[in-house]
């Protein structure tokens, strides 16, 4: 029986701005979006009955529809109905390594991996513009994940320009372990507290979008340091004065870390960029005696160029 087993990556963003309201009721954004290589593992393969079937090394992540790689199977054999009856059911394992509710694109990345391996289980040939436009269908992040990389997203974040890659860098997380965020709510706060002030006219909205322009100039010389003082994410404004923890996290890493700190998408994870693993490293210990909490998890890891790509063993 066919198997597949592909390396699933999370992401940070190192600038999430919202532009104002969409009509489809998600919210126009601009995005900068960078794999790291802190990664899931996703095995994909052919069951002997019909149906899904979903298994996790973490008891706490759901195996049923509301997990993304579940949805994202269901949505492979709802598009290729002859090919689902000729290979029978999916059967899909996660070795999750990626935290939950930490704004790192988890789940996400778990869809955009079936997506992938159910392409090559059932030799569809599509191309990643197709399996994009598919993982668009389930959720905004799901494009992303797929070519992984650094990248501009615009619209719900599923429109993707790429950018100069920046993998010789590293970057410390930091989460509580029981503290997620609900990504729906930290938008839907977003929008009662700030859509008064969204941008309105044309050239409202093109200022608007121009104050992405340093990072993005930054990128292109791939200079840490201006990168460092040019994120930014709006989602802090209701994220932090929320959770006091996540508020802490951010101050701790802002005195340890010269480079440039922020939350990632909608939290709870905060980041800090650092140029080498070993200044990577002194900050993770800074933050390890400054915050002696057992329910703190910090990892280093690097930017990578990477989406989604089969595993080598
Ligand atoms: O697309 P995805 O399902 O990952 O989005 C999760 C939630 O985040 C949406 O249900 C919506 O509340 C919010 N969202 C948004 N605008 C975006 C992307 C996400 O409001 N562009």
């Amino acid at each position: 029986m066919r198997s597949y087993s592909l390396i699933a990556p999370a992401k940070i963003n190192l600038y999430l701005q919202i532009v104002g309201d969409r009509p489809d009721g998600f919210h126009e954004l601009i995005m900068v979006l960078q794999s790291i290589e802190l990664a899931d593992r996703v095995t994909v393969r052919s069951r002997s009955v019909d149906g899904i079937r979903v298994n996790c090394d973490n008891p706490a992540v759901p195996v049923d529809q509301t997990n993304l790689a579940y949805r994202a199977a269901e949505l492979m054999m709802r598009e290729f109905p002859e090919i689902y009856a000729r290979f029978g059911g999916i059967e899909i394992d996660l070795q999750k390594r990626i935290p939950m509710g930490a704004g790192l694109a988890g789940g996400s990345s778990n869809a955009a991996a079936v997506l992938v391996g159910i392409d090559l289980m059932w030799s569809l040939g599509l191309t990643q513009s197709e399996l994009q436009d598919l993982g668009a269908k389930l959720g905004s992040d799901i494009p992303f994940c797929i070519s992984g990389g650094t990248a501009i997203a615009t619209g719900r974040g599923e429109r993707l320009a790429p950018l100069t890659g920046l993998n010789d860098f590293y970057v410390v997380l930091a989460k509580y372990r029981d503290l997620p965020v609900s990504t729906p709510w930290a938008y839907q706060t977003y929008r009662k507290n700030f859509s008064n002030s969204y941008p309105k006219t044309p050239e409202e909205i093109e200022a608007k979008k121009s104050q992405s322009r340093e990072i993005l100039n930054a990128i292109a010389h791939h200079d840490l340091r201006q990168i460092g003082q040019h994120l930014h994410n709006d989602l802090e404004k209701v994220v932090l004065p929320e959770f006091e923890k996540v508020q802490q996290l951010r101050d701790q890493f802002a005195r340890l870390n010269s480079v440039g700190t922020m939350m990632s998408g909608s939290g709870s994870t905060v980041f800090a960029l650092a140029e080498s693993r070993s200044q990577a490293e002194e900050i993770m210990s800074g933050m390890r005696s400054n915050i002696p909490d057992s329910d703190l998890d910090l990892w280093v890891t690097k930017l990578s160029q990477s989406g989604v790509h089969l595993a080598t063993h």
